[in-house]
């Protein structure tokens, strides 16, 4: 929660439009709810399905440095004691011996009281432990035995599996340094303190980049990283001046880091991390290859030298990204109706690259069958190329307002022009309006998909 009640009433806005028209759900809402876990609804679902495309689009279809991977969730616990996650990867944490509530022992200012949810734990005089740690990590076991063999994690991050593939991927795509390997996929943390709308979930999803080069190439590619990840998210629609870069500094960074940019975004809660660009040296290589006892070596067929290679790492949080999104779309303005009266309009600015739904598809009245018709038409032509929602009901600016809400670029209106009933002048054309400007315009139907994709570049 922010101290400024204007951006927690943003916030409560966001979090209430969310669940209003499918973005994103409580887990589990009808039996209470599983605390840190999300659900995402039927806008949500394509929200977060155009962001990934997007980055892998950039990071892997239209590169020809970097290649895929999709690797298990179940991780063999070898790996994550090699990797330094086993006894390595957990958070300090307090309890409260009054109202039992559990807080991590470094955010007590911030966090709230259960039984008095207006002050934090300080503020209301809560009989604290000492810290002690708390494991991040979700321990399963694989198979009927429950012995310590069977013992399996839920991987804590994507990247544990693109280095202990990393000789696998080299031999099989035949790459030279630098080259990276990238994924997306879910990782899973116990937080202490799931908080901020999915902003800390205990289930969420990472799209990482590992990128390997040589040990004199890690600093400069890291900050040719930040920069490139930084051009991602303009791209995408969130703007240069609500990014910010920390620096994280000595004692701050994660065990198998030399240097950490943390990517921030201006949340309505606070600046907060939306990527960290990391700088791991040969610190995850050297550790599987000590602990396999298989060495994992480069082998330079230019010098005839053997390395181990150092690895840059820009690791994006998809739901951190998704909800910086939805927060940076939201925008409510005053705007005159119809009847030249002023009216609230709920719009969501998301770039058109992102949004949910592309195009509306609307026949002016319902109950003419020839608009239908052509409308339907419409849509059949739009949908194997992009996500459309066809309406027919209500009045047409009712309609827009909906699609304003869920943050529709485009409606398309089939009127009585567009069927020919006024003169073959407009004849298959449509007015297409536009959710930023409310601009109206005439787009001939077999223009329309070009148009809308070029708006999309
Ligand atoms: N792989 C980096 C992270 O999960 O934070």
């Amino acid at each position: 929660m922010s101290s400024d009640p204007d951006r927690n009433e943003r916030m409560e806005k966001i979090v209430s439009l969310c669940k209003r028209r499918g973005f994103i759900f409580q887990s589990a809402e009808m039996y209470g709810g599983l605390n840190g876990c999300w659900d995402y609804g039927p806008l949500g679902a394509e929200l977060k399905r155009n962001l990934k495309n997007y980055w892998w689009q950039k990071n892997v279809v239209e590169r020809d440095d970097i290649v895929g991977l999709d690797g298990s969730i179940l991780t063999h616990q070898e790996v994550l004691k090699a990797s330094g996650h086993v006894g390595g990867f957990s958070d300090p944490m307090v309890d409260c011996r009054t109202c039992k509530a559990r807080f991590r022992a470094d955010q007590v200012a911030e966090q709230r009281c259960p039984e008095k949810p207006s002050r934090n734990p300080q503020e209301n005089g809560c009989d604290l432990t000492e810290p002690r740690e708390f494991d991040l990590m979700f321990k399963t076991s694989v198979g009927a035995s429950s012995d310590e063999g069977a013992v399996a994690y839920l991987r804590p991050e994507t990247a544990q599996s693109i280095f202990v593939q990393f000789k696998n991927v080299l031999e099989t795509s035949r790459q030279k340094l630098p080259f990276g390997i990238a994924q997306i996929g879910k990782a899973f943390r116990n937080e202490i303190n799931p908080r901020n709308f999915t902003f800390r979930s205990r289930e969420f999803e990472q799209m990482e980049i590992e990128f390997f080069c040589r040990g004199e190439d890690g600093l400069r590619l890291t900050d040719e990283w930040l920069e490139a990840r930084i051009a991602f998210y303009e791209q995408i629609g969130i703007p240069r001046d609500k990014l910010h870069v920390l620096d994280v500094p000595d004692g701050e960074r994660a065990h198998y880091s030399s240097k950490t940019y943390d990517i921030e975004y201006d949340f309505p809660f606070g600046v907060q991390e939306l990527e960290g660009v990391a700088y791991r040296t040969d610190y995850d290589l050297k550790k599987h290859g000590e602990a396999s006892g298989k060495p994992i070596e480069y082998f330079d067929e230019a010098t005839k030298e053997k390395l181990v290679p150092h690895v840059v790492e820009p690791s994006a949080g998809c739901d951190r990204t998704v909800l910086a999104l939805i927060c940076e779309a939201f925008d409510e303005e005053s705007v005159t109706g119809d009847k030249g009266k002023e009216e609230a309009r709920t719009v969501m600015r998301f770039d058109p690259k992102m949004a949910p739904v592309k195009c509306g598809v609307f026949p002016l009245l319902k109950n003419k069958p020839e608009l239908v018709a052509k409308a339907k038409e419409v849509k059949a032509l739009l949908a194997p190329l992009m996500n459309v929602f066809y309406d027919e009901t209500g009045a047409v600016g009712r309609r827009y307002r909906r699609q304003d809400e869920i943050g529709t670029p485009f409606c398309a209106t089939i009127d009585f022009d567009t069927v020919g009933e006024n003169g073959p002048e407009l004849e298959g054309t449509v007015t297409v309006r536009d959710r930023d400007s409310m601009a109206q315009e005439r787009v001939k139907i077999a223009e329309l998909p070009g148009y809308i994709a070029g708006k999309m570049a």
